[in-house]
């Protein structure tokens, strides 16, 4: 039987992507930077299956010029570039990664909190800047984490993964969520309203999914009902921030730092001045990347194109309700 020509948008970790190689017939961009938009339009004209990351818009035209696409495997656990709707109107199941990335994120998490709270980057920078001359009983101050309050604004799989680390430094633990989490509270950890949560929390860790209701949802308002001490942590989406707002409250000393694997947009233009500041440290959106879970994110979304190729449900469908259709 033939194999189904499947496109590829980047070279994915062998774990997948040998699979993808063998029993497809793939198309694979090669390019460190992703296709433009016209090369996946014209790629996926004779595609039954398209992989495709975050940086990759699939919108309803993407989807149009498709008439083939049985399956879109998506190699993240967020899917806010995909027009979900869209592929559920034209019956294309959706399949991510979930699961696989929640440890290595939360240590993410963990790492930026840390890093921000006792001013790892600025340390470094101090060092390397030759300005180390002694031990000062002043210098480089940050707060304690043990003992604090941390605040969770979405407490799904990654945020319940924050929390169990948080335990570990005694800390009071508030999160937010749409519904109550009974793992969560087992941890100790309490629901309470947003305002609560901002005006109670040493730091502050997004872990909400990026949809129009969590867009911008921390503005300005909301960054002058934190304590002035306090740290914010971004491993979510960049756009769950509004960065101007942010920027100006870190000019103006409303917050005290913020540590951010994603920005809006990305990449952040180096000269931004989130980039600059001290109390702020900013990575490239890294927060999955480790050598392990790279590599079973890959499987995965292996797992879910030759599912979806072969007409299977897929082991991880963001659209269940595609299969809901007579
Ligand atoms: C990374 O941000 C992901 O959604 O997997």
């Amino acid at each position: 039987m033939a194999k189904a020509r499947v496109y590829v948008t980047r070279l994915l970790p062998a774990a997948g992507m040998d699979r993808i190689l063998a029993e497809t017939e793939a198309v694979v961009w090669e390019g460190e930077m992703p296709p433009p938009k016209e090369e996946i339009l014209r790629q996926v004209a004779s595609c039954e299956g398209l992989v495709c990351l975050l940086t990759d818009p699939i919108d309803a035209e993407v989807m149009d010029a498709a008439p083939h696409l049985k399956v879109i495997a998506q190699m993240a656990v967020g899917y806010d570039n995909i027009d979900i709707p869209a592929a559920t109107e034209r019956g294309i199941p959706v399949g991510n990664t979930p699961g696989v990335l929640t440890e290595t994120t939360a240590d993410m998490a963990w790492t930026l909190l840390m890093a921000t709270a006792r001013r790892v980057g600025d340390g470094q920078q101090y060092v390397r800047d030759g300005k180390w001359q002694t031990w000062g009983p002043m210098t480089l101050l940050g707060p304690d984490l043990y003992g604090a309050t941390l605040g969770i604004v979405g407490m799904g799989r990654i945020g319940v993964a924050v929390a169990r680390r948080a335990q570990g430094f005694n800390m009071r633990i508030l999160y937010t969520n749409l519904f109550p989490v009974p793992e969560a509270d087992l941890l100790g950890a309490s629901q309470v309203e947003m305002d609560t949560l901002l005006a109670e929390s040493d730091f502050i860790s997004l872990h909400c999914a990026l949809t129009p209701e969590t867009t911008h949802l921390i503005g300005a308002a909301e960054l002058r009902k934190m304590k002035p001490g306090a740290l914010l942590i971004n491993t979510s989406r960049g756009p769950v921030v509004d960065q101007d707002a942010l920027t100006e409250a870190l000019q103006a000393g409303v917050i005290a730092g913020a540590g951010l694997d994603v920005t809006d947009p990305e990449p952040i233009d180096p000269n931004h001045p989130l980039v600059h500041m001290e109390n702020v440290i900013v990575l490239p959106h890294i927060a999955s990347a480790s050598i392990g879970t790279r590599n079973k994110m890959a499987e995965l979304t292996a797992d879910n194109l030759l599912a979806g190729l072969r007409g299977e449900r897929l082991p991880n469908p963001v659209n269940p309700e595609v299969y809901e259709r007579g």
